[in-house]
């Protein structure tokens, strides 16, 4: 027969501990006994037992403290004691002690045997629970180290590819600035052109106060923002002197030359729209399109305004003497609100002594 058990009896009464023994070996319980408290403590506590069943009166110590000194030891052992006399105190005592159950004398094999067989199925189905919950606990420590090293792992690999975005996006910028110096070195009135509108486009979006991701799109975008004169002819860039409609449309034509250029690289979209938009003016007559106030993006307004101070401010085909500072910045503060955004204006005006 199948072992169902490992069972401590605790009783001086001989005949108690055979009666015990014989039933319950024959329901297939290996059974253990022991005729007093001392040997059944020591049994109790360097064994595990499914249950273990002790008389409350023994000729040492009390069952009660046998009780107390197993649990102690394995506060999930299951005891059942037993009393030869219905006391209530006694019992009450025991399962405040943590008995898991009591019977008394004389015995009722039938009892006896459905009390066990109960005790025996909880402390299995305890040890059962515990083992499970263990094993949970094991399989969820490991799920957490496979995730802490996947985080590691998709972290390094982010990582990377921010890298490669960044270096791919620099690559493409630097190889665009290669045309664009080559853009102003062909034309000995743009020379540094680009440069100086950069430097005055960033300090001014430095001075608003914007995010560095913002004035980063506005440093790129105002180093290539007449990249679109590439496409234009040289007799036409050049002309001293006044030019016909036609060469004014050609002229009017480099912001959307220069956005198309770009416009298939999704991540330069907005260096893209401040191009396309740079020749926009505050009260919409400008070109390509007409637009207006802020429909215009923030980063065109100050490129706008940088590019117009620094075109008055150099030599030029049609203008061989520049304006003087004071006099371009006369210019700029009568197109405040018709050319210029009258805030860009402000703002301009309030560090324009520091270029
Ligand atoms: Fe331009």
């Amino acid at each position: 027969m199948e072992n169902q058990g490992k069972i401590l009896v605790v009783d001086d009464e001989e005949v108690i501990r055979s009666l015990l023994k014989d039933a319950l070996t024959d329901l297939g319980y290996e059974v253990t006994t022991c005729p007093n408290g001392q040997s059944g403590i020591k049994e109790g506590t360097s064994n595990s037992f499914d249950t273990v069943i002790t008389d409350i009166r023994l000729p040492d110590i009390d069952g009660i403290h046998l009780l107390g000194e197993i649990k102690k030891a394995d506060p999930e052992a299951v005891v059942i004691v037993v009393t030869g006399y219905p006391s209530f105190d006694s019992v009450r005592d025991a399962l405040k002690l943590g008995a898991h159950d009591y019977l008394t004398k004389p015995f009722n094999i039938d009892e006896i045997t459905f009390t066990i067989k109960k005790a025996v199925l909880f402390r299995q189905t305890l040890k059962r629970n515990k083992e499970l919950v263990e094993e949970l606990e094991r399989k969820n420590m490991l799920l957490e180290q496979q995730n802490a090293i996947l985080e590691v792992r998709v972290k390094e690999r982010t990582a990377n590819l921010q890298k490669l975005y960044s270096d791919l996006r620099k690559t493409y910028i630097d190889t665009i600035k290669a045309f664009a110096d080559a853009l102003d070195a062909k034309d000995h009135y743009t020379r540094s052109h680009s440069e100086n509108v950069t430097r005055i486009a960033v300090k001014i979006a430095e001075q608003l106060g914007l995010s560095s991701n913002e004035i980063e799109d506005i440093r790129e975008a105002a180093q290539l923002h007449d990249l679109g004169k590439i496409g234009i002819d040289d007799v036409v860039l050049r002309k001293p002197g006044k030019l016909n409609d036609e060469e004014w449309e050609k002229i009017k034509s480099h912001p959307l030359k220069g956005a198309q250029i770009l416009e298939h690289l999704g991540y330069l979209k907005n260096i893209t729209e401040i191009i396309k938009q740079h020749h926009e003016k505050y009260d919409g007559t400008g070109y390509p399109v007409g637009l207006k106030g802020t429909e215009i993006k923030l980063g065109a307004r100050i490129v706008s305004l940088a590019d117009s101070f620094e075109a008055m401010t150099s030599e030029r085909p049609y203008r061989k003497t520049p304006l003087k500072k004071e006099e371009a910045i006369n210019e700029i503060k009568k197109n405040s609100g018709t050319q210029f955004d009258p805030m860009i204006v402000e703002t301009f005006l309030k560090i324009v002594d520091k270029f």
